[in-house]
């Protein structure tokens, strides 16, 4: 490694190309022509050129062959302040996603020399310039920068998980008993929705204490064994960040209650209209409640985007973001890897106080309890809420840089209808990151459709919404379910269907978000009001009776089923009662069967995380290929390595759906071929899709209803013209 002067790195670029604004505050254009290209730079200086972020304190550009390419940065400012400059260069050029220096002006560790560079997140310190040689994201997989972009992301509701000390409910020791299960899955980092002292009002949800374990799970020694034991297997951990709101019971919205002059502004008050008869704003939030509650102690309303019991805290009040910095630094300093922020398009209110419209879309909504019955206009998406999540993102690489520490990553939850608003969450140009993972819900919402809805141009529809949305320089996500909505196999119209959206989860480009249980095919378990006593999802009762069963979350909480064992599944060993009953299926559906069994949805589903492991489907090109009612197919491709993956939407019992795929591709030689390498477990053994290692012809692909396959064709991506750009 040599270290060279910032000037040198300008003479990579052609010199016609240069304006003297490209290279303020190094040298003069006529200066820099006198310099003398250094030996060791110019096998940089190659084949084509392109710029790549151009701005006031940063010129940078790629030279590039069909082999190799190159990225030559160069921060212009040379007066020191301590900002670090961050940048996000992925997508610029083809599929390249990352970079290692090779030539830098500043003397860096070898440490520095041999991680490699995520493009998605450039760290640049004032004044430096450096080289990257580029690669693909699979070709230098590097964990401590890619663990959260190759690897699926397993969200865990840790009291539905396993239980050890047989109360009924799932904890910390629990799941340290199956962390052996969870790689076998091929999941290297689990995401734990709340495990905060709290009420439990709304699931943990609501946060008495950010800064420590609930009794019911365990104790922070509990925690920190669990994370000593999940980096030893060299997997990771993210937990819920929940940022807009705090439990009631939580001592800052006590404090305020008491009228202490520290605590007041940590929350978000109103003294009401029509001298406090009147609600302040007909604002109704998203828990089937209106916004504001009375305290009679303060005699004022206060806010609450969620239930009353959990009043919003207020982040015009930077104490508040201090806080959260606070709470951040806590558990990133006991070694957790990353965040979901939770909520965050409820973070920021306008102060205006204006009412917001009704919904034109709404039809039936009742407008005293259904969020959708209301534009939010007022109460969603607002500006501030984009800035703090910026903010977040910038402490995270500040920590990481201080403390030398991986990747530190950030997921955001925004259940907008307006795909713009998620969108925006991943930041809208280079030179700001936002969040890595604006989660992607639009196959939650493709299930939230009527059966004879669903169907291949549907599907099509909210996949392509995505892509042509998705900025440039994003890195993609999927998921199939959460905690807040219905599970995946009880939502198809025929259930056999499953394979193929694991297909579209784990094989599309992106990260893929698992919701535990999904990898079974685990149903949903109906709550009836007759057994009133069985919900624990309270928030259900406030749209009424009526849409209680129908609101209500328990149902896809339920306890994982790790056996058909009596009594209860392998979750608790019957000492007590499971907190939270479990679905009625788990004598068919459950972890040791699908197993054992030669095939099945988890053993599908493992095959499948291996193969996105590979080239091309981590980081490679993508492009639907087909959609039509009956049919669903993509493409991933990279260099020689070209997949199919196609999938029969129709529900079972419908004629076999025959497609020419060498016509679709444009395949002009003689004959196209291509190897079976997965497929879904309803194909038949002997039929000509069957058994991986089988040849089919694309010119005559037959799937049976509900069958999905994925395909290795034997053709390089360069001989199809479908695949061009
Ligand atoms: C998020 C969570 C949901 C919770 C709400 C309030 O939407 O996913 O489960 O009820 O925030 O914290
Ligand atoms: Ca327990």
């Amino acid at each position: 490694m040599s270290f060279i002067s910032r000037e040198l790195f300008c003479l990579l670029a052609p010199l016609e190309s240069l304006r003297s604004s490209d290279i303020k505050g190094i040298t003069s254009i006529e200066e820099l022509k006198k310099a003398k290209l250094d030996d060791h730079l110019s096998q940089y200086c190659l084949g084509e050129y392109k710029p790549a972020i151009i701005t006031d304190n940063l010129f940078s550009f790629f030279r590039f062959t069909d082999k190799q390419a190159y990225l030559i940065i160069i921060d212009k400012q040379s007066d020191s302040n301590s900002e670090l400059g961050r940048y996000n260069f992925y997508g610029l050029l083809d599929t390249y996603g990352k970079g290692k220096i090779v030539a830098s002006c500043t003397t860096l560790s070898t440490e520095k020399i041999k991680k490699s560079i995520n493009l998605t997140n450039v760290i640049i310190t004032q004044g430096q310039a450096f080289i990257l040689e580029l690669c693909q994201f699979h070709t230098d997989y590097d964990e401590s920068q890619d663990w959260w972009m190759r690897d699926p992301i397993y969200e865990i509701i840790l009291s539905s998980y396993q239980d050890s000390n047989n109360d009924g409910i799932g904890d910390i020791q629990g799941l340290r008993q199956r962390l052996d299960y969870i790689q076998s899955l091929g999941m290297k980092t689990i995401w734990l929705t709340p495990i905060y002292p709290s009420p439990w009002k709304d699931y943990g949800y609501d946060i008495s204490n950010f800064c420590d374990i609930d009794s019911r799970f365990g104790t922070l020694d509990d925690f920190r064994e669990l994370i000593k034991d999940l980096h030893s297997r060299h997997m990771r951990i993210i937990i819920d960040f929940v940022p807009n709101h705090t439990a009631n019971t939580h001592l800052w919205f006590q404090a305020a209650l008491r009228n202490d002059p520290n605590y007041i502004d940590y929350y978000i008050w109103h003294e009401g209209k029509n001298n406090g008869k009147d609600l302040p704003t007909n604002w109704v939030g998203a828990s089937g409640q209106h916004m504001w509650t009375y305290s009679p102690e303060r005699k004022m309303y206060y806010l609450h985007q969620f239930l009353d019991s959990q009043p919003d805290l207020n982040f015009r009040n930077e104490k508040v973001m201090e806080e959260m910095k606070k709470i951040l630094r806590f558990w990133l300093d006991m070694g957790v890897d990353g965040f979901r922020a939770d909520a965050v398009r409820h973070l920021i209110e306008n102060d205006q106080f204006r009412d917001e419209p009704l919904s034109k879309n709404a039809k039936d909504s009742d407008p005293e309890v259904m969020y959708d019955a209301y534009e939010h206009t007022e109460t969603a998406d607002q500006p501030g809420s984009y800035v703090l999540v910026r903010r977040w993102r910038k402490f995270f690489d500040e920590y990481a840089y201080e403390n030398n520490r991986d990747y530190i990553f950030l997921a955001t939850e925004a259940y907008a209808q307006d795909i713009k608003k998620v969108m925006e969450h991943f930041a809208l140009n280079r030179e700001e990151l936002g969040s890595d993972v604006s989660i992607n819900f639009l196959i939650t919402y493709y299930l939230d459709k009527e059966d004879d809805e669903k169907h291949g141009l549907a599907l099509d529809k909210q996949l392509s919404e995505w892509h042509s949305n998705l900025p440039d320089h994003a890195w993609s996500n999927w998921c199939l379910g959460s905690h807040d909505s219905r599970r995946i196999a009880t939502r198809l119209p025929q259930k056999e269907l499953i394979d193929g959206f694991y297909m579209l989860l784990l094989l599309q480009s992106g990260t893929a978000l698992v919701y535990y249980g999904d990898e079974i095919g685990m149903f949903d378990r109906p709550f009836k009001l007759e057994h009133r006593e069985e919900f624990l999802d309270i928030t259900a009762f406030n749209y009424g009776d009526k849409h209680a069963e129908e609101k209500t979350r328990d149902c896809q909480r339920t306890p994982m089923q790790w056996t058909d064992q009596l009594p209860y599944a392998g979750f608790t060993s019957g000492t007590s009662k499971p907190y939270l009953p479990l679905s009625d299926t788990w004598h068919e559906v459950n972890v040791e069967q699908q197993e054992k069994a030669t095939r099945s949805h988890l053993k599908l589903f493992q095959q499948l995380v291996k193969l996105r492991q590979q080239s091309p489907f981590y980081g490679g090109n993508q492009k639907k290929v087909i959609s039509t009612k009956e049919l669903y197919a993509f493409i991933r491709w990279l260099d020689t390595n070209v997949f199919l993956i196609v999938i029969n939407m129709n529900k079972i019992g419908q004629n076999p759906v025959t497609t020419d795929f060498m016509k679709l591709l444009k395949y002009k030689d003689k004959e196209l071929l291509g190897e079976i390498v997965a497929r879904s477990c309803n194909v038949l053994d002997d039929s000509p899709n069957g058994k991986e290692g089988n040849q089919i012809n694309l010119n005559k692909l037959i799937l049976q209803s509900s069958e999905a396959i994925v395909v290795k064709l034997q053709a390089s991506a360069h001989d199809i013209p479908f695949c061009r750009p």
